[in-house]
């Protein structure tokens, strides 16, 4: 291959989890495009299309530079044709004609603000939107029959819809922490997800609660939740629970990233001192609280590693995490567990830089998962 003195060419794997991506890059206005356009097939149902965009996006958040000329892509993974199209436009006009038609368009906001509601999927949200419901006072007006998840979405609206920040995060984390504890001593209680990647704000807060002795985490879940009611600090939950028992082919079927741990979706009421200032309680209006969506999930010591792997993220970097595993190395892994195909047995792990070693991958920590 011929090198100019201005083109630089890259050595980038084509799976997410051979890359590492930092939260801070240098090309977010072409992401953005990207995952803008990415939101809208998956608000469309158009599974292929929003993975293609996200890709594209996400090997440009990897690259060390920001992108000026076509010729800086030369040699770079997942960029189809449409994806590079978009890049060309913002390179040459400032902007993208198609990300700002699809932004403006009728159908991507009303799909975006329905699918904004807790408990609303796209399935719903385009059923509603056939039927000329287009955004929450619509659907209040509608008058529809609504399950007790989206009722709490509809109620908590505004609240659900605001960023959680990371003192939030760890606030909830005090609180979860001494329910555990006060109703099993010596579990141990880890932040996952985006907060985990170093993310600044989420839409929620996720928790893996484990017990270092197997078996002692059984039926804590239910507890936990009961004490978390009984002092007034939940606003919804339901919890799913374990189904270990119903699955034949347990652990090793990764072909639905749903896992069979005991779980729950949450909506916790969190006070917030600085919201309960003079001001808010005059005037009223104001809650002096915030409701903040927290996912709980219990899981077996054994299998820890698996699911902090698992839970972490990004939704990208675990899609190509199974994919590697499968494609690449003859494995299946879940957060459950990591399966040899070939030699048919499971490989143990106790930490997430044994499972990397198990699948041939350089560790990437989990600030660098951002995919
Ligand atoms: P924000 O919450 O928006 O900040 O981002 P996030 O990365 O934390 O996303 P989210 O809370 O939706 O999920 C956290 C991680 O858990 C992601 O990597 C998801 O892929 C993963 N995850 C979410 N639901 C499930 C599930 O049912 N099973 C498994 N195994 N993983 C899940
Ligand atoms: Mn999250
Ligand atoms: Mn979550």
């Amino acid at each position: 291959q011929r090198l100019t003195a201005c083109t630089v060419v890259h050595t980038m794997g084509a799976y997410a989890c051979q890359r590492k991506t930092p939260l801070e890059h240098h090309n977010t206005i072409f992401t953005d495009a990207l995952l803008l356009l990415a939101e809208n097939a998956e608000l469309c149902a158009n599974e292929g299309r929003n993975v293609a965009f996200k890709r594209a996006a996400s090997v440009l958040k990897a690259l060390p530079r920001p992108v000026r000329q076509m010729e800086d892509l030369q040699g770079l993974p997942c960029l189809g044709e449409h994806s590079q199209r978009v890049i060309k436009d913002i390179l040459e006009h400032g902007g993208s004609s198609e990300v700002e038609m699809t932004r403006q368009s009728e159908k991507y906001q009303a799909m975006k603000a329905l699918t904004g509601i807790f408990g609303v999927g796209v399935k719903t949200a385009e059923r509603w939107y056939r039927e000329g419901i287009q955004d929450l006072a619509d659907l209040v007006t509608a008058d529809l029959k609504l399950n007790r998840e989206q009722q709490t979405g509809v109620k908590y609206y505004d609240h659900l819809n605001m960023p959680v920040t990371e003192a939030e995060a760890r606030t909830i984390g005090q609180i979860v922490e001494k329910a555990v504890h006060a109703l099993l001593p010596g579990a141990e209680i880890t932040l996952t997800g985006g907060f985990r990647r170093g993310k600044k704000t989420g839409h929620d807060v996720d928790f893996l609660v484990t017990h270092p002795e197997e078996g002692r985490e059984e039926g804590l879940l239910p507890k936990v939740m009961g004490w978390l009611e009984a002092r007034d600090l939940l606003l919804y939950q339901k919890i799913n629970k374990n189904s270990y028992l119903e699955a034949k082919e347990w652990p090793a079927r990764p072909s639905s990233n749903m896992d069979r741990f005991e779980r729950c979706f949450s909506v916790f009421k969190l006070e917030c001192p600085w919201a309960a200032s003079e001001k808010s309680n005059q005037s009223g209006e104001s809650p002096s609280w915030k409701a903040v969506r927290v996912d709980i999930v219990v899981v077996p010591f054994s299998q820890l590693a698996f699911a902090l792997l698992g839970w972490t993220g990004s939704q990208l970097f675990e899609r190509d995490l199974r994919r590697w595993a499968a494609q690449e190395k003859g494995m299946s892994l879940n957060s459950h567990a990591l399966y040899d195909t070939k030699r048919k047995q499971y490989l143990r792990a106790s930490s997430e830089e044994e499972i990397f070693a198990h699948l041939g991958l350089e560790y990437i920590p989990p600030w660098e998962r951002n995919a």
